[in-house]
């Protein structure tokens, strides 16, 4: 078998079969498959697409290139949350303590940043010395122990993804289906947990731009989890702004922490940090009703529970805890630009893929397979869409190391506003649930 005839088949749209996919998956991961090869028959598969059964092949090739994660008895309750990919998307850090201090044991396998959307382990490392290179073990003995572990596909889990994920972060080979749902449901199957909630955004600052696209890519994936009998929730959201107010990396984990000491109640990401969380607990049985789950989880936050699993989970996964108490313990950017608005009015939109994209400039992104991220770069927004803004008020709050890169964002940023006389309608968050 050749690699160059199995990218051939694909050229020419044709199906691929199960030899011909674990042969690329097993050369991807021995090394023996250069990156070149491996990107053309990316992009081949980016135009011609995949049927049903050829993802639900790939998916399994790509849990089956590393070892997989056993829950035991415990599978039934263990949970694991992942997003498609968004702007500002920091749910799964609000998410993973608040559900961990409810007793739901959560084990999590996530990504670093994809195109131009965010990762959770590039934002969780901004955290010093915060590391998510779990072994299998490890991560084992972690959500025994504390209840929660947040891994990311290394030598040991889902190898494959690891390395087609940082080829395509790189080759515009990012917004394909098959590409997305093998990723992200080989992830959660190798993960080994027995309830998966999959976050499947639509908009300007998602991989899907419609929500008739992103319902099929969450059909598919509800499908993909049941050809390989995994039983998954795929909940269809809106990415048409950023969620929240900062986008970037060490930025992102402040609103985070900020959420779970209760300072940012009725703000979006406190919303959909509730709607997961509440489909989580009745999911394992822990809630009857969503009413009782609200008043649960309120609870917690109010209490300073979920607050303390969070430095519970920093402290085990080796990264200072201190960045929770002052927030100068992350890495700290040279410069705070605050950039004004030039008209008064009600903010109608904010395109969540310019505020991305001007966050790139800034270096909270990679251009090349191993870029180094900046840390302690990105954008606040100081308006969100519905709020009023006059003449001279701050819109936005870049945090830069370099003068030129904050102009070109700046530019993005301002872009990415538009401004009216009349106040918007906010749409509702949840587009859709599908369930298998
Ligand atoms: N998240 C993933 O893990 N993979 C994708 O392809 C997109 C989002």
């Amino acid at each position: 078998m050749r690699i160059v005839d199995i990218i051939e088949k694909k050229k020419l749209a044709k199906e691929l079969s199960r030899e011909d996919i674990n042969y690329f998956i097993s050369s991807l991961v021995d090394g023996s498959m250069p990156d070149y090869q491996a990107t053309a028959w990316l992009m081949a598969v980016w135009f011609n697409g995949m049927s049903d059964d050829e993802t639900a092949i790939l998916t399994e090739a790509m849990i089956n290139s590393g070892e997989k994660i056993e829950f035991g008895e415990l599978t039934d309750k263990v949970v694991d949350k992942h997003s498609t990919g968004g702007v500002g998307d920091k749910v799964t850090i609000t998410l993973i303590p608040l559900l961990a201090a409810a007793g739901v044991p959560i084990a999590k396998l996530s990504g670093k940043g994809l195109g131009h959307t965010g990762g959770t382990i590039d934002k969780l490392e901004s955290i010093p010395n915060f590391s998510c290179e779990l072994s299998v073990d490890d991560l084992i003995k972690q959500v025994n122990k504390i209840g929660v572990a947040i891994g990311q596909q290394t030598g040991h889990l889902t190898p494959a993804d690891g390395i087609l994920y940082s080829l395509r972060d790189v080759t515009s080979t990012v917004d394909s289906m098959p590409l997305i749902a093998s990723s992200v449901v080989s992830k959660k199957l190798a993960a080994g947990s027995g309830n998966i909630i999959l976050d499947v955004k639509y908009g300007s600052g998602a991989f899907m731009k419609t929500p008739e696209d992103a319902v099929k890519l969450a059909k598919l994936m509800v499908n993909t989890g049941k050809k390989l009998n995994k039983s998954i929730i795929a909940v269809v959201t809106s990415m048409e702004e950023p969620l929240g107010r900062a986008v970037g990396n060490s930025v992102e984990i402040i609103e985070a922490i900020e959420f779970l000491k209760g300072n940012a109640e009725g703000s979006d990401i406190a919303e959909l940090t509730y709607d997961f969380a509440q489909i989580a607990l009745l999911q394992v049985g822990i809630c009857r009703d969503k009413q009782e789950a609200r008043k649960l989880l309120k609870d917690l936050i109010s209490s300073g529970k979920a607050l303390d699993k969070f430095r519970e989970l920093i402290v085990a996964q080796g990264g200072n805890p201190l960045v929770i108490d002052d927030y100068k313990n992350f890495p700290q950017s040279k410069f705070k630009i605050e950039v004004k608005s030039d008209v008064d009015g009600f903010v109608n939109r904010i395109d969540a893929y310019k505020v991305a994209y001007g966050c790139k400039l800034l270096g909270a992104g990679r251009e090349r397979k191993n870029d180094p991220i900046d840390y302690s770069v990105g954008v606040f927004l100081n308006r969100k869409t519905g709020e009023y803004v006059a003449k001279g008020d701050v819109l936005f709050t870049m945090y830069a190391n370099d003068e030129g890169k904050a102009l070109a964002c700046e530019d993005y940023c301002r872009a990415a506003f538009s401004v009216s006389t009349e106040k918007p309608v906010i749409q509702n968050q949840i587009y859709e649930i599908i369930r298998p």
